[in-house]
């Protein structure tokens, strides 16, 4: 019989393990994030990420052939995956030397994994994160469309650090192409999207924002609910210290996809207008600065005029999903509308001129 306080000490390797708060159920009872007492030598508590099939099971019908149930599955063994593999990178460079001692100004800080274990008969997994809390994140931004702009500033100084670090790094063991709302992932929602251009050009976005020359990791979900704020300030930088959770959706891709994503989940419509310069300044300034320590060689300026015409593509992506998904969605608005319009006719004219050139295009 499985139970959870005796397992996690048996992984962890604690000799106490007392079960605290449930800090939130995952989605359609696939599980629970709870936190836990135990007694390890300085720590007092941990995080785990109880993921159970069985009650998912019990709560669904025709779960197997479910895609979404699939995708969610999928999602958690990635999980896995980069908190075993990958993780481990985002802590800085290791190397105190560097740039006067900064080493953490360029990291991407994310919980340490201290244990994980696949279920038997693979009925779920159980991931044992350091509790970011006692590690000082422990501060949340609870109103997402009031974000103060320091927020939105450390996270996207966390995406630049994240994507300076796998840049051209190859998803193994990953999402191929990463985000919660790829067009591959979600082909019901793509269904159910009224016809029209946006629909019909879903493909040829995705394919443009496929083909680009730089490639990193996307963190796939990089909402501010994602993030967890300390109230420190360790590099005198903008905006307070930072660490991210939630990496089901990690996968390869441009960059300009977890920016989009992060803007639209803090800022209206019109403040992404107006502030689309200085953010997109921002994030790119942090990327040139952390490239230059991580990844030298790369040729920042074909990166940086390449990723900022995707900035618009990466937009009309993430509607198309949501003109599937829920039509009328709060987050699609004037601006967005009138970006992914710019888009579709950018992508219209392209085929024009291809046919022009001697190519069919659809
Ligand atoms: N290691 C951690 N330390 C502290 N809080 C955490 C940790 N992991 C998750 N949380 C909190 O729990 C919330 C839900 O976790 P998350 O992994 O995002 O689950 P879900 O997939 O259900 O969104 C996060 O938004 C964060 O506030
Ligand atoms: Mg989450």
């Amino acid at each position: 019989m499985f139970e959870l306080p005796k397992t996690i000490c048996e992984i962890t390797g604690a000799q106490t393990c007392q079960l605290g708060d449930v800090i939130q159920s995952l989605w359609s009872g696939y599980g629970v994030i709870q936190r836990v007492k135990l007694d390890l030598p300085n720590r007092s508590t941990a995080i785990v990420k109880h993921i159970d099939l069985t009650e998912s099971r019990k709560n669904r019908r025709g779960w197997s052939g479910d895609v979404s149930h699939q995708r969610k599955v999928r999602s958690y063994e990635i999980e896995k995956t980069f908190y075993d593999s990958y993780s481990q990178k985002c802590t800085g460079l290791g190397n105190r030397n560097v740039v006067g001692g900064r080493d953490h100004e360029f990291a991407c800080r994310v919980p340490q994994i201290l244990a994980a274990l696949e279920k038997p008969g693979s009925s779920g997994w159980l991931i044992v994160l350091e509790d970011l809390d006692e590690a000082g994140f422990d501060l949340r931004s609870s109103s997402p469309q009031r974000s103060d702009d320091s927020n939105l500033r450390s996270c996207l100084r966390w995406l630049a650090n994240f994507h300076a670090t796998f840049m051209g790094c190859k998803p193994t063991g990953l999402w191929d192409v990463g985000t919660y709302w790829h067009l591959a992932t979600r082909q019901e929602e793509w269904q159910g999207m009224e016809d029209g251009q946006l629909k019909r050009l879903s493909s040829a976005i995705d394919e443009r924002l496929n083909a680009a020359q730089f490639q990193t990791l996307v963190h796939g979900d990089a909402k501010l609910a994602n993030f967890c704020f300390g109230s420190t300030n360790s590099n005198c930088n903008d905006g307070p210290d930072v660490a991210a959770v939630d990496f089901q959706y990690i996968g390869g891709g441009c960059g300009m996809k977890d920016v989009a994503y992060l803007v639209s989940s803090c800022l209206d419509g019109s403040e992404s207008e107006t502030q689309q310069n200085v953010l997109l300044d921002f994030y790119f300034d942090q990327l040139e600065k952390s490239l230059a320590v991580k990844q030298p060689e790369i040729d920042f300026p074909s990166l940086e005029s390449e990723w900022r015409e995707l900035y618009a593509f990466a937009w009309a992506d993430f509607c198309r999903f949501l003109a599937g998904w829920s039509p009328g969605h709060w987050k699609l608005n004037k601006y967005n509308d009138q970006v992914t319009r710019n888009v579709l006719n950018q992508l219209a004219g392209d085929k024009i001129q291809r046919r022009g050139d001697g190519f069919t295009a659809e």
